[in-house]
């Protein structure tokens, strides 16, 4: 359907373009019988402004880009959700993108964005190095890391604790009797793994205490498959995230082990599922929604206030002690 244009307005009003964009902009006085001719004709018409011009001559679209791996991971449904509350509040349209945790998809995903000039990005990475957005940072393109933070590139971020949560919930097991762990974690390029893994070692080689450790990816698919295969149970498996903890349980419980008696299972995240999983999730719990938020609104302070070093915001894990974990 051909697109009406500011033209076609003023040709069916009787009036020049000029009087029509006075009307529109509220630029300049006009006369009432004009104004009146010119709003019936834009109603006649079904005329749409274009936001271009607009946006050109302020110099900003209003628009702020969010790259996540999987939105069907509630934990990103909860950032997400953060953040667009606080973008809406301030007149900013989120535009969201999937990556599917493929570092080709986000580079295509980061090009489109910016060819259509959001005015920043959050952005919840694969992880390892992308010369596309360090090149477009190096250039002054405003992005915000939320929740993984991308080897090699400086830029503002929002991140919650991983070693205090992964320290909180060890010292937990240790306490309650667990000497033997298996570690089953998320994707190996990620900040999150890596960072859980590097606390989990290190608490592990302190107390020395034995353990195994393998890197799946953030997935109840991951979990399941694994637990499936798990010969000699240890008196915990540490799971990177919720999800991989679930798929652990069920897989177990498939096989006829009980949760906690014959293993404890812990997640990370605490996503709205775990409370009321069978049986409920021990595990450590992001501010999630908190932390989409308060990445929103570093961003559009970097935007506004065109702030230029860079700021780290470190959120506050919490322990969070349920039934798939043994007391004692
Ligand atoms: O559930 C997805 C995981 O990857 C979370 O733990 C989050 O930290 C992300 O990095």
């Amino acid at each position: 359907m051909k697109r009406v244009s500011i033209k076609d307005v003023a040709r069916e009003a009787g009036v020049s373009i000029s009087t029509v964009s006075r009307v529109l902009n509220n630029s300049a006085p006009v006369s009432d019988d004009l104004k009146e001719k010119v709003e019936n004709a834009i109603k006649k018409l079904d005329y749409m402004p274009s936001n271009i011009a607009k946006s050109l001559r302020k110099g900003k679209t209003g628009t702020i880009g969010f790259i996540i791996p999987d939105i069907t991971n509630p934990f990103f449904a909860n950032i997400v959700r953060g953040a667009e509350d606080y973008l809406r509040q301030r007149d900013y349209t989120l535009i969201l993108c999937n990556s599917d945790q493929d570092e080709k998809q986000e580079v295509k995903l980061l090009e489109t964005l910016i060819s259509k000039h959001i005015d920043g990005l959050l952005f919840t990475g694969t992880g390892n190095f992308n010369p596309v957005l360090a090149e477009k940072i190096e250039r002054g393109f405003n992005v915000v890391f939320l929740d993984r933070i991308i080897q090699g590139i400086s830029a503002s971020y929002v991140i919650v604790n991983n070693s205090k949560g992964m320290y909180e919930l060890l010292d937990y097991l240790t306490v309650t009797g667990h000497k033997e762990f298996v570690f089953i974690n998320g994707n190996k390029e990620t900040f999150s793994a890596k960072i859980r893994y590097e606390t989990f070692k290190k608490v592990m080689g302190e107390k020395k205490l034995k353990f195994t450790h393998f890197y799946t990816n953030f997935s109840y698919e991951a979990g399941y498959n694994f637990g499936k295969k798990m010969k000699k149970m240890p008196d915990a498996i540490v799971c990177g995230n919720d999800l991989i903890a679930y798929g652990v349980i069920d897989a177990l419980e498939d096989r006829g082990f009980k949760i906690p008696e014959d293993v404890s299972v812990t997640g990370f995240d605490d996503i709205p599922f775990s409370k009321h999983y069978k049986p409920p999730l021990t595990t450590v719990r992001q501010p999630m929604y908190e932390m989409g938020m308060k990445a929103a609104e570093l961003l559009v302070k970097i935007i506004e206030e065109k702030q230029i070093n860079t700021e780290g915001i470190i959120l506050e894990p919490q322990l969070v002690i349920r039934g798939s974990t043994r007391r004692g």
